[in-house]
């Protein structure tokens, strides 16, 4: 068997250890997923606890190049790496440059079709080549982002802001009850 055939095998079993089916599209998977994100993340009082499991979920359903979260650091006024899956990350990301941060400073979602378009976009990694940047606002305050980098260009849509906002939710929800 090939090492392409053998890494599709290996992706497959990933995505149907969360019962998600191969052939299934995008939009599937987030319907699979919008229901579950409570049972997964509600039970645990760990904040880093259930962040890993979310970035590590989206990485198995989606096979994005990186997903992960970024944290508002109020002590240093940046943001700071927090738990993610994928290549090695830049660990600090500074107020008015990049996609991180517009989302931290405008409390708004970020789509870039194109990161080369985007002035400022910070490249922790040469291979991406779109970003969907989405805020975690707690009680009026961002308190950080979820941030999902692919290999190809014009990767996200409103779809995709749609199919995360269950996720989104539950992460609001109980940020601050986590521990
Ligand atoms: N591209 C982001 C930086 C974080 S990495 O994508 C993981 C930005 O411009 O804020």
């Amino acid at each position: 068997m090939s090492k392409r055939a053998r890494n599709l095998r290996y992706l497959r079993g990933m995505a149907e250890s969360l019962g998600l089916l191969p052939h299934w599209s995008k939009t599937e998977r987030y319907e699979a997923l919008s229901n579950r994100w409570r049972a997964l993340l509600g039970e645990e009082p760990n904040r880093t606890a259930n962040l890993a499991n979310a970035a590590a979920v989206l990485k198995e359903a989606f096979d994005w190049h990186w997903v992960g979260f970024y944290l508002v650091d109020p002590v240093r006024d940046e943001l700071v790496l927090g738990p993610f899956q994928g290549p090695i990350a830049c660990t600090r990301l500074h107020k008015g440059k990049g996609v991180c941060a517009a989302a931290w400073d405008e409390r708004t979602v970020q789509l870039v079709p194109d990161v080369h378009a985007f002035a400022g976009h910070v490249a922790c990694s040469s291979l991406t080549e779109s970003e969907l940047v989405i805020p975690l606002v707690v009680e009026g305050e961002v308190v950080a982002v979820l941030d999902i980098d692919s290999v190809v260009r014009n990767d996200f849509s409103n779809d995709d802001v749609m199919g995360l906002t269950p996720l989104v939710d539950v992460l609001t929800e109980h940020w601050n009850a986590w521990e």
